[in-house]
């Protein structure tokens, strides 16, 4: 049984492999025939936070994949009440196939799979952010092929995206250069454990600097959730690492923009940006649905 709580959870072969798996699976579904590997399966979707894509795209993948997917906020379940993780694992995973969690701990996340029976999907945590890159990278390839050797940039905070991007490093074989401000730059340990395996990621001091040769140039919201207190005081930190023209026009002329969305326009992107002829946000969005469909049948079924 294998989990998926962060992009290296899958060797490079793997995710390389599913990235397939969802092209294939997209073409069946845009073709109108059926792909039903998961037929009587069950994914329980746990939620402690918000969320639009992560939710729909998992629900309606295991639907158009023959299977069901259940809702579970912790407004409504007794996990919210404080009834143990590792209880709530034995006794949902002694019930359905496959688990997707969305909280505030990485921690979570792992005690939850350490007590499971069944596979565990991290759909986002303070950590990281591993369904969206597979998606992005899926996107990126769609439209430019290979992302392998590649210039991808990261401006804004050093987040659960940023963290998700470093991995993605390793498993793509593209390079990463982020322009953080100072005291917002990605997590440390995460950051080296990265690069000693291998990853080329490099730090920058300003969004141009990043921009600069890039194939494709990505933000994220400036306060994540779960730090709606603290915009304020980051929207002052993160003035100059918004994604405007100006930083566009260091990227390569066929650079592509994205944004996992939810989107602040005037924030961390200029809406000329966001809904200029770079991006890609829409496609992006799009892809959580078919890259997330290869991986709950990679994670879930015996048919690959
Ligand atoms: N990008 C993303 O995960 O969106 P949601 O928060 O809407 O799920
Ligand atoms: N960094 C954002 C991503 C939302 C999909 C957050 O954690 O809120």
């Amino acid at each position: 049984m294998r989990h998926f709580l962060t992009l290296l959870d899958l060797t490079g072969d793997e995710a390389r492999h599913l990235l397939k798996r969802a092209a294939k699976i997209k073409g069946k579904l845009k073709e109108g025939k059926p792909h039903r590997p998961l037929e009587g399966k069950t994914l329980g979707m746990i939620f402690d936070k918000a969320s639009t894509r992560t939710r729909v795209s998992f629900e309606v993948g295991m639907f158009q994949l023959g299977g069901h997917a259940l809702f579970l906020h912790s407004d409504t379940t007794q996990l919210g009440r404080g009834e143990p993780v590792e209880d709530s694992a034995r006794v949902l995973s002694s019930m359905v196939d496959g688990i997707m969690i969305r909280t505030f701990g990485h921690d979570v996340v792992q005690k939850f799979a350490q007590y499971s029976k069944v596979p565990v999907i991290n759909g986002l945590t303070d950590l990281t952010h591993p369904c969206q890159i597979l998606a992005d990278i899926f996107t990126y390839e769609e439209h430019r092929g290979s992302i392998e050797g590649k210039t991808v940039t990261w401006i804004g905070d050093g987040n659960n995206m940023a963290h998700s991007w470093i991995n993605g490093a390793l498993s793509f074989g593209y390079k990463l250069k982020l322009a953080c401000p100072a005291g917002f730059e990605p997590d440390e340990k995460l950051l080296a454990a990265a690069r000693a395996l291998g990853a080329n990621v490099s730090l920058l001091d300003s969004a141009a600097a990043a921009a600069d040769g890039a194939d494709l140039v990505s933000t994220d919201v400036w306060a994540s959730m779960g730090q709606e207190e603290e915009h304020a005081l980051r929207k002052k930190a993160f003035a100059d690492f918004q994604v405007d023209d100006r930083v566009m026009t260091f990227a390569n002329a066929d650079a592509l923009f994205m944004h996992c969305l939810p989107a602040h326009r005037g924030e961390e992107v200029a809406a000329s940006v966001i809904d200029g002829p770079q991006s890609v946000v829409w496609d992006e969005a799009e892809n959580r649905l078919h890259t997330q469909k290869a991986l709950l049948e990679f994670l879930m079924s015996d048919q690959t």
